[in-house]
């Protein structure tokens, strides 16, 4: 387990939801260098609503047809965006962002939230960051089920 994950872990031991994404919204922004963004996108009332982040002002609700965030909760797999650019629908919250990774919560078979990321380089994402989030959301989705948390 390498070290960001096992901060994330522990971070996780937390009971209370928002306190625990808070740190770990932070953690991930202080652990990769050249982002611009992290947080959480909740499933909330048939929407994706704005979480605990690190940034600028981010955009509040998210339809699920709409953005890279939507396309995360329809798929329910990672995205991994090379070049915002190149995506129709993407959403600019920051108009420096130039490359993004969203990663699905699962819980249940349903995405529940999501990590999103942001850099201000084209592709800045590689399949280890990818690796990573992708067991930090794993680990979310465990800490969802035991501490009985709600959106
Ligand atoms: N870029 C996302 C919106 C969320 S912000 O990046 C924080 C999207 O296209 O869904």
């Amino acid at each position: 387990m390498n070290i960001i994950n096992e901060q994330i872990r522990g971070f996780l031991e937390e009971p209370d939801m928002i306190a625990a994404l808070s740190n770990i919204s932070a953690l991930i922004n202080m652990s990769y260098d050249n982002l611009n963004w992290a947080g959480f996108y909740f499933v909330r009332n048939g929407e994706l609503v704005l979480g605990p982040f690190q940034g600028k002002p981010a955009c509040t609700h998210i339809p699920f047809d709409k953005g890279v965030c939507g396309k995360t909760y329809r798929t329910k797999e990672t995205q991994l965006v090379d070049d915002v650019l190149q995506v129709p629908d993407h959403i600019a919250c920051d108009s420096a962002s130039r490359s993004e990774l969203c990663v699905p919560v699962i819980v249940n078979g349903e995405c529940i939230m999501e990590i999103d990321i942001d850099a201000p380089i084209p592709s800045r994402f590689d399949e280890c960051i990818k690796k990573e989030m992708e067991q930090a959301a794993e680990d979310i989705a465990s800490a969802y089920v035991s501490h009985l948390w709600k959106l």
